[in-house]
């Protein structure tokens, strides 16, 4: 699958292009204005802005959830000015995608929760159960597979709702806010392990209020201000002086 995205992707290792792209909702306004900018493939970068700056509006834009008004998005050789709306799954199983709130099914345990991804790709039964023990022993949640969520802290249920973003090998990992609800060991736990992810060659683009986090990660931000693109590179003393404030 990793391959596959590298051969529908440009030469430059371009796994994600967002070109001028602008969402105006018919109550709200404009959410973004203008944005570009570009992914490689294996490349780690951070999201950040105040609230309401339009985070969580271009991750659903990038998994195509929903259309800029104009410009284009272009993902692993799909673009948003041609994508059918029946091709959008064939997207979705190729992305992982982690939220603030976990969003795991409460009546089902660790390991039914990452299964049930894997089963709705229609990956073989028999792989199913040795997958699924690699992936929550990846996150390091191996001894809780037979746990439900309300049996799990905070940072666990977040490292079973990462393994499950990763059952389909995805070439690209969105996480919107995955530390937001968490205490400040388990949001470095939580980072950590989307760094280890990354380092195994998946792309990660992780929306964050955490600007210490950022300032200690020396990574790529993308910093959005109100609904546009004002910084994108690694120079953290250029983290807009409010955001910084904000610690
Ligand atoms: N479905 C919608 N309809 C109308 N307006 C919307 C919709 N979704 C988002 N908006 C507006 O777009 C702007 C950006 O919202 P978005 O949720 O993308 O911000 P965010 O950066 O993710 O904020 P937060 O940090 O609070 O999650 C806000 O002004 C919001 O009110
Ligand atoms: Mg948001």
């Amino acid at each position: 699958m990793t391959d596959g995205a590298s051969t529908s992707a440009p030469a430059t290792g371009g796994i994600l292009r967002v070109s001028n792209v602008s969402k105006a909702y018919a109550r709200g306004g404009d959410a973004l204005r203008g944005i570009s900018f570009e992914m490689r493939k294996g490349e780690f970068a951070f999201l950040v802005g105040h609230s309401g700056a339009g985070k969580s509006t271009l991750l659903r834009l990038l998994s195509m959830e929903e259309r800029p008004t104009s410009g284009e998005v272009r993902v692993s050789g799909f673009s948003s000015q041609s994508i059918k709306r029946r091709e959008v799954p064939q997207l979705r199983r190729r992305l992982g995608i982690v939220f603030q709130d976990f969003r795991l099914l409460p009546d089902r345990t660790a390991e039914q929760n990452v299964a049930f991804a894997l089963e709705v790709t229609g990956a073989p039964h028999s792989q199913i159960g040795g997958r699924v023990a690699r992936l929550l022993t990846q996150v390091g949640l191996a001894s809780k597979a037979t746990a439900f969520p309300h049996e799990l802290s905070g940072g666990e249920q977040q490292r079973v709702a990462i393994a499950r973003a990763l059952a389909n090998d995805p070439f690209l990992l969105l996480a919107d806010e995955p530390t937001g609800n968490l205490d400040e060991r388990a949001t470095h736990a939580i980072y950590l392990l989307l760094r280890e992810i990354n380092a195994r060659g998946t792309a990660v683009l992780m929306a964050t209020h955490d600007v210490a986090m950022i300032e200690r990660a020396g990574q790529r931000f993308l910093e959005l201000d109100k609904g546009t693109l004002v910084f994108d590179g690694t120079d953290v003393a250029r983290l807009k002086a409010d955001m910084r404030g904000r610690r």
